[in-house]
């Protein structure tokens, strides 16, 4: 029996729907009995969610790449000390909203910066810690977009080119292919019941995982 938690993100684009859809998994794990943690990135404490306005505040000058790849690092230090680390130690799982795939998508990608330096960084800040479970909200640039659009009020980097988050979205599904074992694609451009039926899918493989893992 394993007694460390599980450790699973949400992943993906502008407009896919993730705080929609991470509202229906949290639901469907809690129904089901899972002791979880819910949070996200850039975010989940009082020093992350400062962090987040700042990076995410629209501004006049051009925000050099290095320095947002700094800040969602320093946001994840804290927030790996002050809530991930301690939970998945206790045993709960932690659902999470974004994490370090984010990072290679939007900063790697999106931004171009070398991929090396996103890695020499996750290494610095995370040890061996991987998510082990990641699910991915896929849906085509457009219609993202036109979803977030529709929200209104954009921020920093919801104002970025089609071509970034044609960027981050290729990013995205190539990590995809190559950690196959622990991604989960959901096809986000369908409509809400159909989406919510790939989710009620890998909530169910979850709780089979949890009552495997209870003691
Ligand atoms: P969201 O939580 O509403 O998706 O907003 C978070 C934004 O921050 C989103 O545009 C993606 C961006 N982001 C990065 O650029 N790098 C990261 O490592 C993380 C976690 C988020």
């Amino acid at each position: 029996m394993e007694s460390r938690g599980l450790f699973i993100t949400v992943e993906g684009g502008e407009g896919v729907g993730k705080t929609t859809n991470m509202r229906f998994l949290e639901d469907c794990l809690r129904a089901a009995g899972v002791d979880l943690v819910v949070t996200r990135e850039p975010g989940g404490t009082a020093l992350g969610e400062q962090i987040r306005e700042v990076m995410l505040q629209p501004r006049e000058e051009l925000v050099a790449p290095e320095a947002e790849l700094l800040l969602v690092f320093a946001a994840r230090a804290q927030h790996l000390s002050e809530v991930i680390l301690p939970a998945l130690d206790a045993g709960h799982w932690v659902l999470c909203d974004r994490f370090t795939d984010a990072t290679y998508a939007y900063q790697g990608g999106g931004r171009q910066l070398p991929v090396p330096l996103v890695r020499e960084l996750e290494q610095l800040v995370q040890g061996d810690l991987r998510p082990d479970y990641t699910i991915l909200l896929d849906a085509p640039v457009a219609i993202g977009l036109s979803r977030a659009g529709d929200r209104g009020n954009l921020d920093r980097i919801e104002n970025e080119q089609v071509a970034f988050f044609e960027r981050v979205r290729a990013t995205y599904l190539q990590l995809a292919r190559e950690s196959s074992g622990r991604y989960r694609v959901v096809d986000a451009a369908q409509s809400l019941p159909e989406v919510e039926a790939q989710l009620a899918k890998i909530c169910q493989e979850l709780a089979g995982c949890w009552q495997a893992r209870r003691p």
